[in-house]
Protein backbone atom coordinates (compact mmCIF):
# COMPACT_ATOMS: atom_id res chain seq x y z
CA UNK A 1 0.00 0.00 0.00
CA UNK A 2 1.33 3.63 -0.62
CA UNK A 3 2.22 5.82 1.74
CA UNK A 4 -1.06 8.43 0.37
CA UNK A 5 -3.41 5.06 1.06
CA UNK A 6 -4.78 4.61 4.44
CA UNK A 7 -6.64 1.69 6.07
CA UNK A 8 -9.63 2.07 8.60
CA UNK A 9 -11.04 -2.16 8.09
CA UNK A 10 -10.39 -4.76 6.52
CA UNK A 11 -12.21 -8.00 6.59
CA UNK A 12 -11.89 -11.79 4.92
CA UNK A 13 -14.34 -13.52 4.28
CA UNK A 14 -13.83 -17.49 3.86
CA UNK A 15 -15.68 -18.70 0.02
CA UNK A 16 -14.76 -22.29 -0.15
CA UNK A 17 -16.39 -22.38 -3.35
CA UNK A 18 -15.55 -18.99 -5.39
CA UNK A 19 -11.75 -18.41 -3.31
CA UNK A 20 -11.63 -15.56 -0.41
CA UNK A 21 -13.40 -12.39 -0.37
CA UNK A 22 -11.86 -9.31 0.47
CA UNK A 23 -13.12 -6.29 2.06
CA UNK A 24 -11.44 -3.13 3.04
CA UNK A 25 -12.33 0.54 3.88
CA UNK A 26 -9.48 3.43 3.72
CA UNK A 27 -8.66 6.53 1.55
CA UNK A 28 -7.26 6.43 -1.40
CA UNK A 29 -7.58 2.50 -1.82
CA UNK A 30 -8.53 2.28 -5.37
CA UNK A 31 -5.12 0.91 -6.34
CA UNK A 32 -5.76 -1.57 -4.28
CA UNK A 33 -9.76 -2.15 -6.35
CA UNK A 34 -8.78 -2.58 -9.43
CA UNK A 35 -5.43 -4.59 -9.09
CA UNK A 36 -5.64 -7.70 -10.83
CA UNK A 37 -4.33 -11.03 -10.15
CA UNK A 38 -2.20 -13.27 -12.39
CA UNK A 39 -3.74 -14.72 -15.33
CA UNK A 40 -5.82 -11.71 -15.61
CA UNK A 41 -5.88 -10.23 -19.27
CA UNK A 42 -8.62 -7.87 -19.14
CA UNK A 43 -10.82 -5.80 -17.27
CA UNK A 44 -14.45 -4.71 -17.97
CA UNK A 45 -15.29 -1.98 -15.54
CA UNK A 46 -18.96 -1.43 -15.84
CA UNK A 47 -20.78 1.54 -14.36
CA UNK A 48 -23.52 4.02 -14.19
CA UNK A 49 -23.79 7.45 -15.21
CA UNK A 50 -23.58 9.84 -12.31
CA UNK A 51 -19.96 7.90 -11.01
CA UNK A 52 -18.82 7.27 -14.96
CA UNK A 53 -16.00 9.98 -14.60
CA UNK A 54 -14.63 7.99 -11.57
CA UNK A 55 -14.85 4.84 -13.54
CA UNK A 56 -12.74 6.53 -16.15
CA UNK A 57 -10.32 7.39 -13.45
CA UNK A 58 -9.95 3.82 -12.63
CA UNK A 59 -9.62 2.60 -15.83
CA UNK A 60 -7.19 4.97 -16.32
CA UNK A 61 -4.83 3.33 -13.35
CA UNK A 62 -5.14 -0.21 -15.08
CA UNK A 63 -2.20 -1.71 -17.48
CA UNK A 64 -4.36 -3.95 -19.00
CA UNK A 65 -6.58 -3.74 -21.93
CA UNK A 66 -9.92 -2.49 -20.23
CA UNK A 67 -13.42 -2.08 -21.93
CA UNK A 68 -15.95 0.49 -19.41
CA UNK A 69 -19.50 0.23 -19.99
CA UNK A 70 -22.16 2.72 -18.40
CA UNK A 71 -25.27 0.96 -17.43
CA UNK A 72 -28.81 2.60 -17.06
CA UNK A 73 -28.91 4.52 -14.25
CA UNK A 74 -30.74 2.82 -9.95
CA UNK A 75 -33.08 0.37 -10.70
CA UNK A 76 -33.10 0.30 -14.45
CA UNK A 77 -29.88 -1.59 -14.62
CA UNK A 78 -31.37 -4.31 -12.82
CA UNK A 79 -33.29 -5.68 -15.76
CA UNK A 80 -33.02 -8.91 -18.16
CA UNK A 81 -32.49 -6.60 -21.18
CA UNK A 82 -29.68 -4.83 -19.24
CA UNK A 83 -28.16 -8.30 -18.36
CA UNK A 84 -28.56 -10.15 -21.76
CA UNK A 85 -26.75 -6.69 -23.20
CA UNK A 86 -23.71 -7.17 -21.09
CA UNK A 87 -23.56 -10.59 -21.44
CA UNK A 88 -23.44 -10.01 -25.86
CA UNK A 89 -20.85 -7.28 -24.39
CA UNK A 90 -18.81 -9.71 -22.63
CA UNK A 91 -18.66 -12.00 -25.58
CA UNK A 92 -17.79 -9.22 -28.16
CA UNK A 93 -14.58 -7.80 -26.00
CA UNK A 94 -13.34 -11.55 -25.65
CA UNK A 95 -13.91 -11.78 -21.83
CA UNK A 96 -12.58 -14.65 -20.89
CA UNK A 97 -12.91 -17.07 -17.64
CA UNK A 98 -9.54 -15.44 -16.07
CA UNK A 99 -10.32 -12.13 -16.29
CA UNK A 100 -11.86 -9.27 -14.05
CA UNK A 101 -15.07 -6.95 -14.18
CA UNK A 102 -14.99 -3.99 -11.69
CA UNK A 103 -18.39 -2.37 -10.33
CA UNK A 104 -18.23 1.39 -9.64
CA UNK A 105 -21.79 2.57 -8.66
CA UNK A 106 -24.56 2.48 -6.15
CA UNK A 107 -26.25 -1.12 -4.94
CA UNK A 108 -28.06 -0.95 -8.13
CA UNK A 109 -24.82 -1.12 -9.92
CA UNK A 110 -23.34 -3.72 -7.56
CA UNK A 111 -26.51 -5.84 -7.52
CA UNK A 112 -27.04 -6.17 -11.71
CA UNK A 113 -22.54 -6.70 -12.27
CA UNK A 114 -22.63 -9.10 -8.84
CA UNK A 115 -25.43 -10.84 -11.23
CA UNK A 116 -23.31 -11.07 -14.33
CA UNK A 117 -20.28 -11.92 -12.52
CA UNK A 118 -22.22 -15.24 -10.93
CA UNK A 119 -23.77 -15.94 -13.90
CA UNK A 120 -21.41 -15.23 -17.30
CA UNK A 121 -19.49 -18.42 -17.80
CA UNK A 122 -20.93 -19.81 -14.71
CA UNK A 123 -19.09 -17.14 -12.62
CA UNK A 124 -16.33 -15.03 -13.34
CA UNK A 125 -14.46 -12.57 -10.86
CA UNK A 126 -15.88 -9.20 -9.77
CA UNK A 127 -14.20 -6.27 -7.53
CA UNK A 128 -16.88 -3.89 -6.27
CA UNK A 129 -16.27 -0.06 -5.68
CA UNK A 130 -19.13 1.33 -4.14
CA UNK A 131 -19.94 5.29 -4.44
CA UNK A 132 -23.11 5.43 -2.21
CA UNK A 133 -23.26 4.73 1.43
CA UNK A 134 -25.71 2.07 1.24
CA UNK A 135 -24.35 0.38 -0.91
CA UNK A 136 -20.80 0.63 1.00
CA UNK A 137 -22.57 -0.74 4.23
CA UNK A 138 -25.13 -2.77 2.81
CA UNK A 139 -25.33 -3.64 -0.82
CA UNK A 140 -21.95 -4.67 -1.37
CA UNK A 141 -21.42 -6.59 1.53
CA UNK A 142 -23.12 -10.08 2.04
CA UNK A 143 -22.82 -11.90 -1.60
CA UNK A 144 -26.36 -11.45 -2.15
CA UNK A 145 -26.79 -9.98 -6.12
CA UNK A 146 -30.22 -9.88 -8.19
CA UNK A 147 -32.09 -8.40 -10.55
CA UNK A 148 -35.86 -7.59 -10.33
CA UNK A 149 -38.01 -9.73 -12.80
CA UNK A 150 -41.66 -8.13 -12.16
CA UNK A 151 -40.81 -8.59 -8.16
CA UNK A 152 -37.70 -6.39 -6.69
CA UNK A 153 -35.09 -8.50 -6.38
CA UNK A 154 -36.74 -11.75 -7.68
CA UNK A 155 -34.03 -13.38 -9.54
CA UNK A 156 -30.72 -13.34 -8.00
CA UNK A 157 -27.79 -15.35 -6.30
CA UNK A 158 -25.34 -15.85 -3.83
CA UNK A 159 -22.12 -14.91 -4.63
CA UNK A 160 -19.35 -13.11 -2.59
CA UNK A 161 -17.45 -10.95 -5.01
CA UNK A 162 -13.84 -11.09 -4.69
CA UNK A 163 -12.90 -7.78 -3.68
CA UNK A 164 -15.07 -4.50 -2.21
CA UNK A 165 -13.07 -1.20 -1.86
CA UNK A 166 -14.36 1.24 -0.03
CA UNK A 167 -13.20 4.61 0.05
CA UNK A 168 -14.41 6.91 1.83
CA UNK A 169 -13.04 9.84 -0.38
CA UNK A 170 -15.88 8.90 -2.55
CA UNK A 171 -18.60 8.76 -0.18
CA UNK A 172 -17.59 11.97 1.48
CA UNK A 173 -18.52 13.88 -1.49
CA UNK A 174 -21.85 12.52 -2.10
CA UNK A 175 -24.91 14.55 -2.16
CA UNK A 176 -26.70 15.24 1.55
CA UNK A 177 -29.54 13.14 0.38
CA UNK A 178 -27.90 9.84 -0.52
CA UNK A 179 -25.51 10.00 2.69
CA UNK A 180 -28.94 10.19 4.72
CA UNK A 181 -30.93 7.28 3.04
CA UNK A 182 -27.83 5.06 3.59
CA UNK A 183 -27.24 6.41 7.08
CA UNK A 184 -30.52 4.56 8.11
CA UNK A 185 -28.94 1.10 7.44
CA UNK A 186 -26.04 2.15 9.27
CA UNK A 187 -28.25 3.32 12.20
CA UNK A 188 -30.11 -0.29 11.52
CA UNK A 189 -26.87 -1.53 12.14
CA UNK A 190 -25.93 -0.14 15.15
CA UNK A 191 -29.79 -0.60 16.59
CA UNK A 192 -28.82 -4.01 16.11
CA UNK A 193 -25.61 -4.34 17.31
CA UNK A 194 -23.23 -1.38 17.83
CA UNK A 195 -23.62 0.86 20.38
CA UNK A 196 -21.16 3.24 19.26
CA UNK A 197 -22.81 3.97 15.86
CA UNK A 198 -25.81 5.13 17.88
CA UNK A 199 -23.42 7.36 19.91
CA UNK A 200 -21.91 8.81 16.93
CA UNK A 201 -25.20 9.57 15.12
CA UNK A 202 -27.14 10.60 18.46
CA UNK A 203 -24.33 13.36 19.11
CA UNK A 204 -23.57 14.42 15.50
CA UNK A 205 -26.31 13.60 13.07
CA UNK A 206 -24.83 13.37 9.64
CA UNK A 207 -22.31 15.08 10.37
CA UNK A 208 -20.79 12.06 12.37
CA UNK A 209 -17.29 10.85 10.72
CA UNK A 210 -17.84 8.36 8.29
CA UNK A 211 -14.36 7.08 10.08
CA UNK A 212 -16.64 5.97 12.94
CA UNK A 213 -19.70 4.87 10.93
CA UNK A 214 -18.44 3.12 7.99
CA UNK A 215 -16.19 0.54 9.52
CA UNK A 216 -18.53 -0.04 12.30
CA UNK A 217 -21.31 -0.33 10.46
CA UNK A 218 -19.39 -2.91 7.73
CA UNK A 219 -18.35 -5.05 10.47
CA UNK A 220 -21.58 -5.98 11.81
CA UNK A 221 -22.99 -6.96 8.65
CA UNK A 222 -19.58 -9.07 7.92
CA UNK A 223 -20.41 -10.65 11.25
CA UNK A 224 -23.97 -11.05 10.33
CA UNK A 225 -23.88 -12.62 7.11
CA UNK A 226 -20.04 -14.67 8.12
CA UNK A 227 -22.38 -16.48 10.77
CA UNK A 228 -25.18 -17.19 8.31
CA UNK A 229 -24.84 -16.83 5.09
CA UNK A 230 -28.07 -17.83 3.23
CA UNK A 231 -30.49 -16.54 5.77
CA UNK A 232 -32.15 -18.87 7.73
CA UNK A 233 -31.90 -17.36 11.09
CA UNK A 234 -28.77 -14.36 12.25
CA UNK A 235 -28.93 -12.79 9.15
CA UNK A 236 -32.40 -12.08 9.06
CA UNK A 237 -31.85 -9.92 11.61
CA UNK A 238 -30.74 -7.29 9.24
CA UNK A 239 -33.87 -7.07 8.16
CA UNK A 240 -34.90 -4.48 10.96
CA UNK A 241 -37.13 -2.12 10.02
CA UNK A 242 -37.57 -3.89 6.75
CA UNK A 243 -41.10 -6.10 7.23
CA UNK A 244 -43.39 -2.77 7.53
CA UNK A 245 -40.52 -0.54 6.04
CA UNK A 246 -40.59 -2.42 2.98
CA UNK A 247 -44.63 -2.12 2.46
CA UNK A 248 -44.45 1.33 3.31
CA UNK A 249 -41.85 1.56 0.45
CA UNK A 250 -43.77 0.44 -2.18
CA UNK A 251 -46.73 1.77 -1.21
CA UNK A 252 -45.71 5.61 -0.59
CA UNK A 253 -42.72 5.02 -3.47
CA UNK A 254 -40.20 6.34 -0.41
CA UNK A 255 -36.28 6.02 -1.57
CA UNK A 256 -35.15 3.04 0.76
CA UNK A 257 -33.37 4.14 3.33
CA UNK A 258 -36.22 6.43 4.41
CA UNK A 259 -38.86 3.52 4.32
CA UNK A 260 -36.54 1.95 7.06
CA UNK A 261 -36.47 4.59 8.91
CA UNK A 262 -40.28 4.33 9.31
CA UNK A 263 -40.33 1.34 9.67
CA UNK A 264 -37.73 0.85 12.53
CA UNK A 265 -39.71 3.36 14.20
CA UNK A 266 -42.84 0.83 13.79
CA UNK A 267 -40.49 -2.41 15.22
CA UNK A 268 -39.40 -0.14 17.95
CA UNK A 269 -43.19 0.31 18.83
CA UNK A 270 -44.23 -3.38 18.49
CA UNK A 271 -40.49 -4.81 20.45
CA UNK A 272 -41.65 -2.26 23.13
CA UNK A 273 -45.08 -3.99 23.57
CA UNK A 274 -44.00 -7.33 23.06
CA UNK A 275 -40.30 -7.69 24.59
CA UNK A 276 -40.20 -4.55 27.05
CA UNK A 277 -37.68 -2.78 24.63
CA UNK A 278 -36.89 0.65 26.39
CA UNK A 279 -35.04 2.79 23.95
CA UNK A 280 -38.50 3.70 21.72
CA UNK A 281 -38.01 7.42 22.40
CA UNK A 282 -33.54 7.36 22.19
CA UNK A 283 -34.48 5.61 18.93
CA UNK A 284 -36.82 8.28 17.35
CA UNK A 285 -34.48 11.24 18.68
CA UNK A 286 -31.73 9.38 16.35
CA UNK A 287 -33.75 8.53 13.30
CA UNK A 288 -34.59 12.29 14.01
CA UNK A 289 -31.28 13.91 14.26
CA UNK A 290 -30.46 12.36 10.88
CA UNK A 291 -33.36 13.80 9.09
CA UNK A 292 -34.91 11.05 8.43
CA UNK A 293 -38.78 10.65 9.09
CA UNK A 294 -40.80 8.44 11.82
CA UNK A 295 -43.90 8.53 10.64
CA UNK A 296 -45.09 7.64 6.86
CA UNK A 297 -46.35 10.37 4.76
CA UNK A 298 -49.97 10.10 3.34
CA UNK A 299 -50.48 6.20 2.16
CA UNK A 300 -53.47 4.39 1.98
CA UNK A 301 -53.11 2.21 5.49
CA UNK A 302 -55.16 -1.05 3.58
CA UNK A 303 -53.28 -0.80 0.70
CA UNK A 304 -50.04 -1.14 3.00
CA UNK A 305 -52.01 -3.84 5.15
CA UNK A 306 -52.42 -5.44 2.03
CA UNK A 307 -48.93 -5.45 1.09
CA UNK A 308 -48.18 -7.30 4.20
CA UNK A 309 -50.55 -9.36 4.14
CA UNK A 310 -48.87 -10.88 0.96
CA UNK A 311 -46.01 -10.98 2.95
CA UNK A 312 -47.98 -13.44 5.44
CA UNK A 313 -49.23 -15.49 2.95
CA UNK A 314 -45.20 -16.83 3.02
CA UNK A 315 -45.47 -18.13 6.50
CA UNK A 316 -48.72 -19.79 7.81
CA UNK A 317 -48.30 -18.44 11.68
CA UNK A 318 -48.16 -14.72 10.53
CA UNK A 319 -45.77 -11.82 9.84
CA UNK A 320 -42.32 -12.77 11.37
CA UNK A 321 -40.52 -9.17 12.44
CA UNK A 322 -37.20 -8.35 14.18
CA UNK A 323 -37.47 -7.18 17.44
CA UNK A 324 -35.63 -5.75 19.89
CA UNK A 325 -35.02 -6.97 23.42
CA UNK A 326 -32.58 -3.74 24.09
CA UNK A 327 -30.44 -2.21 21.10
CA UNK A 328 -28.23 -4.99 20.01
CA UNK A 329 -30.61 -7.85 21.05
CA UNK A 330 -32.81 -8.26 17.71
CA UNK A 331 -34.86 -11.56 17.89
CA UNK A 332 -37.21 -12.88 15.78
CA UNK A 333 -41.14 -13.50 16.36
CA UNK A 334 -44.48 -13.72 14.73
CA UNK A 335 -46.48 -10.97 15.57
CA UNK A 336 -50.15 -10.57 15.76
CA UNK A 337 -52.24 -8.54 13.80
CA UNK A 338 -52.45 -6.06 17.02
CA UNK A 339 -49.04 -5.50 17.58
CA UNK A 340 -48.78 -4.85 13.65
CA UNK A 341 -51.73 -2.32 14.30
CA UNK A 342 -49.49 -0.79 17.00
CA UNK A 343 -46.87 -0.29 15.10
CA UNK A 344 -48.93 1.27 12.11
CA UNK A 345 -50.82 3.84 14.41
CA UNK A 346 -46.65 4.46 15.80
CA UNK A 347 -45.83 5.73 12.23
CA UNK A 348 -49.50 7.70 11.66
CA UNK A 349 -50.79 5.00 9.13
CA UNK A 350 -54.30 3.88 10.11
CA UNK A 351 -56.08 0.99 8.86
CA UNK A 352 -59.65 -0.28 8.97
N1 LIG B 1 -27.39 -6.98 -2.39
C1 LIG B 1 -27.82 -6.57 -1.22
O1 LIG B 1 -27.62 -7.21 -0.19
C2 LIG B 1 -28.53 -5.25 -1.15
C3 LIG B 1 -28.77 -4.68 0.10
C4 LIG B 1 -29.40 -3.43 0.14
C5 LIG B 1 -29.78 -2.80 -1.04
N2 LIG B 1 -29.54 -3.41 -2.23
C6 LIG B 1 -29.92 -2.76 -3.50
O2 LIG B 1 -29.22 -1.52 -3.57
C7 LIG B 1 -29.99 -0.61 -4.35
C8 LIG B 1 -30.06 0.70 -3.64
O3 LIG B 1 -28.76 1.18 -3.38
P1 LIG B 1 -28.30 2.65 -3.82
O4 LIG B 1 -29.20 3.66 -3.24
O5 LIG B 1 -26.84 2.74 -3.57
O6 LIG B 1 -28.61 2.52 -5.37
P2 LIG B 1 -28.27 3.21 -6.72
O7 LIG B 1 -27.14 2.49 -7.35
O8 LIG B 1 -29.55 3.22 -7.46
O9 LIG B 1 -27.81 4.70 -6.38
C9 LIG B 1 -28.76 5.69 -6.07
C10 LIG B 1 -28.50 6.94 -6.95
O10 LIG B 1 -27.27 7.54 -6.56
C11 LIG B 1 -26.46 7.80 -7.70
N3 LIG B 1 -25.07 7.77 -7.24
C12 LIG B 1 -24.28 6.69 -7.02
N4 LIG B 1 -23.10 7.06 -6.53
C13 LIG B 1 -23.10 8.42 -6.46
C14 LIG B 1 -22.15 9.37 -6.04
N5 LIG B 1 -20.95 9.01 -5.55
N6 LIG B 1 -22.49 10.68 -6.12
C15 LIG B 1 -23.70 11.06 -6.59
N7 LIG B 1 -24.66 10.18 -6.99
C16 LIG B 1 -24.35 8.88 -6.92
C17 LIG B 1 -26.86 6.70 -8.65
O11 LIG B 1 -26.51 7.07 -9.98
C18 LIG B 1 -28.36 6.62 -8.42
O12 LIG B 1 -29.04 7.61 -9.16
C19 LIG B 1 -31.33 -1.26 -4.58
O13 LIG B 1 -31.38 -1.77 -5.89
C20 LIG B 1 -31.37 -2.40 -3.58
O14 LIG B 1 -32.15 -3.48 -4.01
C21 LIG B 1 -28.93 -4.61 -2.30
ZN1 LIG C 1 -32.29 -2.33 3.44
Amino acid sequence: MSASERELGAWTIETPDTGDSQIRVGRNICSWAVATPPGCGRVAILTQPSVNRLAANLAARISLPVDLRELPDADAAKTLDVVGAVYEWLNSIRFGRGDRIVAVGGGSLTDVAGFIAATYMRGVDVAYVPTTLLGAVDASIGGKTGINVEGKNLVGSFRHPRRVAVDLDILDALPKDLLRDGAAEAAKAGFIADPAIITAYETRGLDASLEDIVPAAISVKVKTVTADFRESGIRATLNYGHTIGHAIEIAAKLPHGHAVAIGMAAAGKVSERRLGFAGVARQRRVIEKLGLPTRAPAVEGNAVWRLLERDKKRDRDGVRMVLLEDFGKPVLRHVSDGELRLGFEEIGVAVD
